[in-house]
């Protein structure tokens, strides 16, 4: 099995690892079955024939959410096998990938197709990029991206354990990477932004890269954006 449950119409799967700045990343995908049976499908790992099915069992692909302009490397195969799936992502994502075509622009939309079963949240405020971070609620688990990695040290390499160890992104204290940090311009925004996340409550929290948190996730995330001015 390559899904893994972790709640009501909610399952996660981990994907082959990439290299970034001397880093080993894991990569991990979330996949939320909507109310009318249809697929939600947050950041595609590698595509991978037997997660395929295990997702068409589930229902039929309906969203390929990108949540930030990083996450896009994976889209087109899926999009290629599943042409009618609705390409989500955020604002910039089709000028920089103009060989995709996109349904949705989430900064552009008035109201989420799914948003009686998934709320949304957009980090801004920094140099690097922005992030749409989502909530399904009745699994109570938040989904972040790249805003908190949390790598266990013993899978990287000698300059693999120096960067994660300056970039603040070693297991268990992995929060926000430095240069991420580094480039915020705007700490209020960002600070809202996880506050509005606070709000949620949520149980657990999912995220891209390294160990994510299967409890407490509220409190998790409040000690892993306290370089930000949180209020809750
Ligand atoms: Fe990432």
């Amino acid at each position: 099995m390559k899904l893994e449950s972790i709640g009501p119409d909610i399952w996660v799967a981990n994907g082959t690892e990439i290299k970034f700045l001397g880093l080993l990343l894991g990569t991990r995908t979330t996949i939320v079955r909507l109310a009318d049976g249809s697929v939600w499908i947050h950041s595609p790992i590698a595509f991978d024939t037997e997660l395929a099915r295990e997702i068409e069992r589930i229902g039929p692909i309906r969203y390929l959410v990108a949540p930030n302009v990083y996450h896009h490397f994976f889209l087109r195969e899926w999009q290629g096998r599943y042409p009618d799936a609705q390409l989500v992502g955020p604002h910039g994502l089709p000028f920089k990938r103009p060989d995709l075509s996109f349904s949705l622009v989430l900064d552009e939309l008035e109201q989420d197709p799914w948003s009686d079963e998934i709320d949304r949240v957009v980090f801004t405020g920094s140099r690097a990029f922005d992030e749409h971070v989502f909530f399904h609620r009745a699994s109570r688990t938040a989904i972040l991206t790249d805003l908190i990695v949390n790598l266990r040290l013993e899978n990287q390499s000698r300059i693999g354990r120096l960067v994660a160890r300056i970039e603040g992104v070693a297991y268990p204290g992995g929060r926000t990477p430095l240069l991420y940090r580094l480039g915020m311009r705007d700490k209020v925004s960002g600070a809202r932004a996880v506050n509005a996340m606070l709000e949620w409550g949520a149980a657990q929290a999912i995220i891209s890269h390294g160990e994510w948190f299967r409890e407490n996730a509220s409190q998790e995330l409040r000690k892993r954006f306290d370089w930000l001015p949180l209020v809750l």
